[in-house]
C-alpha cells in the first residue's frame, strides 16, 4: 500500500517521505489499546496540529522513526473484529492515533464510529478527534449547562469549529475569537452567535457582550491570552484548558480563582479516552444524535492529495488552516 513516513524530525517541509509499505496487521498491538483493531480502506485522512508537531518530535506520543503518522480516518471497513460496533463494508471514521496517512490503516474497534450518511469522508476524517474532544471539554471536564455562555478560542480551526458546533447543539450561547475575516466566516458557519477579534481588544469586547462574565471558556490556543480569558470568566465560571498553539505554556495567578471563584481545568481527551472504551462510546453516541439533529457537521477546508500531505502541514504550521485539513487518500 501507499503511505507516508516521517523519516527525519525535520520539520513539516522535509519530514515526510512516501513509501511503499505492507498492509498493516490488524493483530499487532497497538501504542496504547492492545488487541486487535478494526482494518479500515482509508478515503480520507485527517490533518491536525498533532502531525505537525510530531514531524519536528515536539509531541508527546513520540514513536520510533520511521512511522507513519495521521490520527484519525475516514473510509470502509475491510475487516473487524466480532465484537466491534461495525462490520466489513461499513463506512466508518475512527481515530487510528498513528497510521492514517496511508491507503489502509487500523483503528481500535471503540474508536470506530458509523459515518452517518449525512457525512462525507472528508467530513468523516474531521470527526472523530475535533467532536469529542469538543464534547470532553465542554461537558465532562467543563460541565457545561444549557443556556450558558461559551468563548470560543481558535474558533475556525477543528477543534474551534467542532466546539460551536457542539455548544450550540447543547443550548449554548457562543462567542468566537478568531484573527481574520475568512476565519470570522467560518466562525459564523459553525454557529457562532457573536465573534469577537483576537488582535483587537478582544476582551473589552466580550465584556461589552456579557457584562456579568461567561459561564466558559474553552482555549486550544493559550499563551499570553490565559489572564484575560479568566478576566472574562463570570462568578463560578470555568476555563478550559485544550491546547497550546500560541507557542507559550500559561501560568497562572491563582489569586484570580479565588477573587470570583473561578476554576482552571485540564481536558486532555486523547489519552484518557484511549482506554475507556465506555466512554468513547457514550460521547460518540451524543455525537451520533448531533449529527442526527444537524448540529455537527465537520468543516472541510484545504484538501489535499496524499503526496502533498507537506503542503497540509505547512497551511497549518502557518496559522492558515480554517476547519478540517483532509487528505484525499485515493484521489
Ligand atoms: N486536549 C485535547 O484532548 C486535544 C485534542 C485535540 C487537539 N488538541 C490541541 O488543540 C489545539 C488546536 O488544535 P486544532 O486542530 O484545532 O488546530 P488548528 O485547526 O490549527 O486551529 C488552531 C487555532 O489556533 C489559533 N492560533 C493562535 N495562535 C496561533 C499560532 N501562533 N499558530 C497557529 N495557530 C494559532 C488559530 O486561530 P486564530 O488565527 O483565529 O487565532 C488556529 O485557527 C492543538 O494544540 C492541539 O494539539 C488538544
Amino acid at each position: 500500500m501507499k503511505a507516508l513516513q516521517i523519516t527525519e524530525l525535520t520539520g513539516p517541509a522535509t519530514a515526510l517521505q512516501a513509501v511503499e509499505l505492507p498492509e498493516p496487521d490488524p493483530a499487532a498491538s497497538h501504542p496504547l489499546t492492545p488487541g486487535s483493531g478494526v482494518v479500515i480502506e482509508v478515503h480520507a485522512a485527517g490533518v491536525s496540529f498533532p502531525e505537525v508537531l510530531q514531524t519536528r518530535g515536539e509531541y508527546q506520543l513520540k514513536p520510533p522513526l520511521p512511522f507513519v503518522p495521521g490520527s484519525e480516518v475516514a473510509g470502509v471497513v475491510r475487516s473487524a473484529p466480532d465484537d466491534a460496533p461495525v462490520r466489513a463494508g461499513d463506512r466508518v471514521a475512527a481515530l487510528c492515533l498513528l497510521g492514517g496517512f496511508a491507503e489502509t490503516a487500523v483503528a481500535p474497534a471503540h474508536l470506530t464510529f458509523a459515518l452517518p450518511d449525512a457525512l462525507d469522508f472528508a467530513q468523516g476524517a474531521g470527526l472523530v478527534l475535533n467532536s469529542h474532544t469538543a464534547y470532553f471539554s465542554l461537558v465532562t471536564r467543563g460541565r457545561l449547562a444549557p443556556n450558558e455562555t461559551v468563548l470560543v478560542h481558535g474558533a475556525a480551526g477543528g477543534v474551534g469549529t467542532a466546539t460551536l458546533q457542539v455548544a450550540k447543539g447543547l443550548g449554548a450561547t457562543t462567542i468566537a475569537v478568531v484573527s481574520s475575516d475568512a476565519k470570522e466566516r467560518v466562525a459564523r458557519e459553525a454557529g457562532a452567535d457573536e465573534v469577537v477579534r483576537a488582535d483587537a481588544g478582544w476582551k473589552d469586547r466580550v465584556k461589552e457582550l456579557v457584562p456579568g462574565g461567561v459561564d466558559l471558556v474553552i482555549d486550544p490556543v493559550g499563551g499570553d491570552r490565559f489572564t484575560d480569558s479568566l478576566r472574562c470568566l463570570g462568578e463560578g465560571g470555568r476555563l478550559v484548558v485544550v491546547g497550546f498553539t500560541g507557542g507559550s505554556i500559561p501560568e497562572v495567578k491563582v489569586n484570580r480563582l479565588l477573587l470570583n471563584n473561578t476554576e482552571v481545568v485540564g481536558a486532555g481527551w486523547g489519552a484518557y479516552a484511549m482506554a475507556k472504551p465506555e466512554v468513547n462510546r457514550q460521547i460518540g453516541a451524543e455525537i451520533q444524535r448531533l449529527i442526527e439533529d444537524g448540529f455537527v457537521r465537520p468543516l472541510v477546508g484545504e484538501r489535499f492529495p496524499l503526496d502533498r500531505a507537506a503542503d497540509a502541514l505547512a497551511l497549518i504550521d502557518g496559522r492558515g488552516a480554517t476547519g478540517k485539513v483532509v487528505l484525499d487518500v485515493r484521489g
